[in-house]
């Protein structure tokens, strides 16, 4: 987007620690260029930011100057409070979404959550992808009954995306 989602922003500008008093630890797997992560890093938060691509991790420690290249789904570096996704999941073969499922069970604190942009809501995975369709019951599945959605954002457009975003949270159930 070449830019930190704004439900992101609008979200930590409002509610800096996410539910708590102070920031925690956040995992940002699949950072890209780093554009969410740095809106943690600036929020205070203690940011672990991973992405596969070398490429844009030179980017992303522009922004984030801890980001690191390595296998976001195979992290074993815990506890953190938050993993924050955003146009990871949807970037994931469905047959490889489980274990997005495991890597949030492992890597969350008792107290963790998943916050997640959801998109692109409404695209159906038969058109292939990435993104790949992508839905809150998407994550439901993967997170299984560790977890409860306890938000669901209304639906966004967000600059020339054709397909609609949603924020929503989980927490252990
Ligand atoms: C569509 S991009 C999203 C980047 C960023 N989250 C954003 O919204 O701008 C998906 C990213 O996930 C990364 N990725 C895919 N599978 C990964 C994995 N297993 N571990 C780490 N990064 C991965 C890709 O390299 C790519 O940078």
């Amino acid at each position: 987007m070449g830019r930190a989602n704004p439900l992101l922003s609008d979200l930590l500008a409002e509610d800096p620690g996410l539910g708590k008093e102070n920031p925690g630890r956040v995992f940002v797997p699949g950072c890209g260029s780093g554009w969410d992560a740095s809106v943690f890093h600036t929020a205070g938060w203690d940011v672990v930011a991973v992405d596969m691509a070398s490429g844009a991790i030179e980017e992303a420690q522009k922004l984030v100057p801890s980001a690191v290249v390595g296998d976001a789904l195979r992290w074993t570096d815990e506890p953190f409070r938050v993993v924050f996704d955003h146009t990871f999941f949807c970037a994931l073969a469905p047959d490889d979404r489980p274990e997005f499922g495991k890597m949030a069970d492992r890597v969350l604190g008792d107290d963790g959550r998943v916050v997640s942009v959801v998109f692109p809501i409404g695209r159906s995975l038969e058109k292939g992808g990435p993104p790949y369709g992508m839905s809150p019951e998407a994550v439901d599945e993967v997170l299984g009954d560790g977890f409860v959605r306890i938000s669901t954002g209304p639906e966004a457009t967000i600059g020339r995306r054709s397909w609609p975003h949603k924020l929503c949270i989980w927490e252990r159930s």
